[in-house]
């Protein structure tokens, strides 16, 4: 069996073969990073044409990396039908569509949340499962969350950001500094340069709760650069860091506590983050805890995960049928329980 997974959800176009053990046959990206530069952020619109420009390509390249056979190149075809721009989430099921037409393919739609948790099995050869329950961390530039997963579709939503996403303030606080985009990998880097005296930020705790709330901790940076002339812009970035990666770990923690869960799995753009990588598993080895993170080529948006997720559910029996898209999904349980 080979799946092909579509990825079009933001900025990414993206296309990937698995084979049935899951194994990742190719993964093909196109990055729009360069389109939405000069913009500081993705501008839809231009998001759904360029998918549309590029969708057929990306997919072409994908069949022939995995060298996939012409007159049935593939059983299933996976897409995420959301969460995700309205425009862009259309591009990808129209794809799939038409190919699971063209080729008698099985459509698998699956939560493109669901795909960045499942990112994390994703190696250069078979999957590594993942091990139940574990609490998982969905940082993106759309979404952080906080979900209880007990199996494979078994998913309870905890909390999410009540405003802005992880990545998202990444992103504006790059902007305000003016440093590249994607903010998140720029910030990171000027982060490096920290005179040793990062700038002191407040932590948004939210306590008592598993939300999130990350847009006064980007107005607190607007502030202080207001407020002080000539500030060390890598000191800037190695406070607002911390406080992102501080306010991310004491949460997971603390969700992890409360539900008795020793494992934690944490997907998303963000989770390309080194210093949220090395906080996470200081203190997943401190609590003899395990923490697993996609691989960073699969922490951002791929395919590939997609693919993953599909399989998943096609092994479970789950597969489901052809679903509209809906740029709000919510993660829920395909497999029964909570
Ligand atoms: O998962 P993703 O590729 O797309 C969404 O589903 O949103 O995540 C993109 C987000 C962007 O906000 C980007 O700035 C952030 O992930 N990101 C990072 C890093 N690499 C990407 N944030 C912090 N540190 C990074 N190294
Ligand atoms: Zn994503």
């Amino acid at each position: 069996m080979r799946i092909l997974g579509i990825e079009t959800t933001c900025d990414e176009t993206a296309a990937a073969v698995l084979d049935g053990d899951g194994r990742v046959l190719s993964n093909v990206v196109y990055s729009q990073i360069p389109l939405h530069r000069k913009y500081k952020g993705v501008v839809p619109e231009l998001a759904s044409r360029a998918h549309c420009a590029k969708i057929a390509d990306v997919v072409a390249s994908a069949l022939a990396q995995a060298g996939c056979p012409a007159r049935k190149p593939f059983d299933a075809v996976a897409y995420a039908n959301g969460p995700g721009l309205p425009g862009a989430l259309l591009v990808g099921r129209t794809a799939a569509g038409v190919l699971s037409r063209l080729y008698g393919a099985r459509e698998v739609p699956v939560n493109h949340l669901e795909g960045h948790l499942l990112a994390c099995e994703l190696s250069d050869g078979k999957p590594r499962p993942l091990k139940f329950p574990l609490i998982a961390l969905i940082v993106s530039g759309g979404h952080t969350e906080l979900w209880l997963v007990r199996g494979y579709g078994r998913y309870r939503a905890l909390g999410r950001t009540r405003d802005d996403a992880a990545g998202e303030a990444f992103d504006k606080v790059a902007k305000l500094l003016g440093l590249d985009y994607p903010g998140g990998p720029a910030v990171e880097k000027c982060a490096r340069s920290c005179s040793g005296s990062a700038v002191e930020f407040p932590r948004p705790l939210m306590p008592g709760t598993h939300e999130f709330s990350f847009s006064g901790l980007k107005t607190a940076v607007s502030y202080r650069m207001q407020a002080k002339a000539g500030l060390n812009k890598a000191d800037v970035c190695a406070g607002f860091q911390a406080a992102v990666v501080e306010t991310l770990a004491a949460k997971t923690f603390a969700a992890a506590a409360r539900h008795g869960v020793r494992q934690i799995a944490v997907g998303g753009g963000v989770a390309a983050n080194s210093a949220l990588r090395q906080r996470l598993e200081e203190a997943a080895l401190k609590e003899k805890m395990t923490v697993r993170f996609a691989e960073r080529k699969y922490s951002t948006d791929n395919a590939a995960m997609l693919a993953l997720a599909a399989l998943r559910k096609i092994r479970a029996g789950r597969a489901g049928a052809p679903a509209r898209v809906n740029p709000e999904l919510k993660i829920k349980s395909w497999a029964g329980g909570s």
